[in-house]
């Protein structure tokens, strides 16, 4: 027998995830390597080996035990776009849209991302921090164990500086693993204009930042940033060591997924619209799309994400909450779960594979993180119910009973 940290016993199944050393695409997703019956042993934070109760039993005696008592255990979800770090909150936009403004009415009229970028350049770093942690609390309790943070909400030297420490500090603190992205490309901020801000991205911004982030993405949307913009700010992010994240296609189809996947982009994200010929080249380039149900449904927009045809393209989906606080204030991935099977006709399990494995590989995580196979980081959950199916059934509630971050049981 050999002894391990920690040893979890009697799963109704244990979705594994294992897989290819890349994400996963079209029929591949709804492979969530189901054991039935199943157990996993963990040591030193990492998985050492997953399969039946019966079998694991005999090999290894653990110096905790878990009885997961016939809850579904899977991966903790990563959830691969976020906007977590601001002040403020825009619950009046709501009402505002409840009378026919839409999203980029409320942004061209100077709401919107401009009224939380008010809010947040007047928070100092300690208050922040303080409402980050909450929020990462919250997404914790709700089963995501490892969380990509944008700033995009400071949009001047001193504030995006200000936010990538705090993202920084979130990454220090823990518990979830937090991975960075600089988004100073989120909207021209109001009374600037819009040739020195691009020119103050491109020339000073990404050289001073680029230490303290990992990812650059840009909003290229009517209102925020043209297609020859973003293409210029990828491109010298890239040049200086940034990999490529983009907002593409979410109100309006500017081809900014094709020219960001030809810039071998990690992602392509929200993709509401998109063309055949962009869906060619992310699979070519081994660009992952980021759907984002949450927005499409909190905007309560009639177009969401087409799966169906992404998929059939060969590009591998990934979940995520985009939680930020004007188009989805939800820490859910099980939400988005719930939301991917019934807008996007999603399956079950290829939304679990979104949330996890394919997720792991949109931040640049595939060889750590998302499944639970030997080496592999060992962040679990335990929900109370028994297949993946179940999920996406009990809507809207929270399922998740443990979490398990690098081995460690949570309270
Ligand atoms: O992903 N689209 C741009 N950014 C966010 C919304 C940000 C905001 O409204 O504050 C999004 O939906
Ligand atoms: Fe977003």
């Amino acid at each position: 027998m050999k002894e391990v940290d920690l040893l979890i016993v009697n799963a109704s199944e244990l979705l594994t995830l294992a897989g290819p050393d890349r994400p996963r695409s079209g029929a591949e997703m709804r492979d969530n390597g189901a054991v039935a019956g199943g157990a996993l042993a963990a040591d030193g934070g990492v998985v050492v080996e997953a399969g039946e109760t019966a079998v694991l039993t005999r090999k290894y005696c653990g110096r905790k035990i878990l009885d997961a008592e016939g809850r579904l255990v899977m991966p903790g979800f990563i959830d691969p776009h976020t906007h977590l770090v601001f002040a403020g909150s825009r619950e009046n936009e709501m009402v505002m849209r409840q009378t026919g403004l839409t999203y980029l009415d409320i942004l061209n009229r100077g709401g919107g991302i401009h009224a939380t970028v008010a809010a947040t350049r007047k928070t100092e770093f300690d208050e922040l921090m303080a409402l980050s942690r909450r929020r990462i609390r919250q997404m914790f309790d709700h089963g995501t164990t490892a969380v990509e943070i944008k700033t995009g909400y400071g949009l001047d030297e001193e504030t995006e500086g200000r936010l990538l420490r705090v993202i920084n500090a979130l990454k220090q603190e823990g518990p979830l693993d937090v991975i960075s992205t600089f988004l100073g490309a989120h909207t021209v901020p109001s009374a600037t204009n819009r040739n020195a801000y691009v020119d103050w991205i491109i020339h000073k911004a990404l050289e001073r930042f680029k230490d303290q982030a990992e990812f650059c993405d840009v909003f290229c949307e009517e209102g925020a940033f043209t297609l020859e913009e973003s293409r210029k700010i990828l491109e010298t992010a890239a040049a200086a060591g940034y990999k490529l994240k983009i907002h593409a296609g979410q109100f309006h189809d500017l081809g900014a997924a094709g020219m960001a996947a030809s810039l071998d982009a990690v992602s392509a994200e929200h993709l509401d619209r998109i063309s055949p010929a962009q869906l060619d080249l992310m699979r070519s380039h081994g660009t992952v799309a980021i759907l984002l149900p949450g927005a499409s449904f909190f905007l309560n927009s009639q177009s969401h994400a087409d799966f169906k045809m992404i998929s059939d393209h060969g590009v591998p989906v990934a979940l995520a909450t985009d939680f930020n606080p004007g188009s989805c204030p939800c820490f859910s991935m099980q939400m988005m779960i719930a939301l991917a099977v019934r807008k996007l006709g999603m399956t079950a399990e290829e939304a679990v594979t979104a949330s996890t494995f394919n997720a792991a590989w949109a931040v640049d995580r595939g060889k750590q993180l998302g499944s639970l196979e030997p080496g592999k980081q060992a962040d679990l959950i335990l929900l109370d119910v028994q297949n993946a199916a179940q999920i996406p059934y009990y809507f809207g509630t929270n399922l998740v009973r443990t979490v398990v971050k690098r081995g460690e049981v949570g309270d």
